[in-house]
């Protein structure tokens, strides 16, 4: 039997659990595609999606938006972008839909799940409340950032280590908000720590796991 490294996932939903919380992108792109292709056919329905012509609609939308597009600089994770944005695209939908950073996840794109958390100027935010151009100039990390080359952020390990994360839809937020928590001096006792990562909600309960991996790396960091 090979190491933990050899063994194959045995599902491709194990799969994208197991990366999403490295913000890995290409898996969450072909799921995402999946997702969106099912939900547009719901919603249109299969006859009148046959009679429209997408490239035209795309093209129309394009033309139209190009007017109004508005330059903004970012920082993330540590390279620069100049984006033209439309003013009314989030941070979460630049990040997404943009620059193929895929990690941040859209939850319930209203501020309650806290599943776009990122890190801007060190300090967490949602991102599916904050207008992308609202960030000129400012530093912005995202899940994809955090880890140093091949070596896991120790938030990252220890999410794995104490299995904090079933689904792992909500990891890539739960982890950047717990660097923040961290940095906060906001992780004192079991209770503090539950009050700050109030905002981070997981469907899935992994609540006690969570709290564990966060309790890990304080002790150890000694932060
Ligand atoms: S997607 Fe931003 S808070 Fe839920
Ligand atoms: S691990 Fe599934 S929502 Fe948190």
């Amino acid at each position: 039997m090979g190491s933990d490294s050899d063994v194959p996932f045995e599902s491709e939903a194990e799969e994208l659990s197991e990366l999403s919380i490295l913000g890995y992108p290409k898996t969450r792109r072909k799921f995402i595609k999946q997702v969106a292709g099912t939900s547009a056919a719901i919603a249109i329905g299969p006859n009148l999606l046959s009679a429209v012509s997408l490239d035209q609609a795309e093209a129309t939308s394009a033309a139209g938006a190009a007017s109004d597009l508005v330059k903004v600089n970012l920082k993330i994770n540590g390279k620069d972008y100049a984006l033209d944005v439309d003013p009314r695209v989030t941070l979460l939908d630049a990040l997404r839909e943009r620059l193929q950073l895929t990690g941040s996840k859209k939850g319930c794109d209203h501020g309650q799940c806290g599943a776009c958390t990122v890190l801007v100027n060190g300090r967490r935010i949602n991102s599916c409340l904050s207008l992308a151009v609202t960030h000129e100039g400012d530093e912005i990390t995202t899940i994809e950032g955090l880890a140093s080359g091949e070596e896991l952020h120790p938030l990252q390990a220890a999410f794995i280590e104490h299995d904090g994360f079933q689904c792992g839809y909500c990891t890539p937020g739960q982890i950047c908000s717990a660097a923040a928590l961290l940095k906060e001096n906001h992780a004192n006792s079991d209770d503090e720590i539950r009050e700050w990562m109030s905002g981070n909600i997981c469907r899935c309960g992994a609540y006690p796991n969570i709290l564990a991996a966060i309790k890990e790396v304080k002790t150890k960091a000694g932060v």
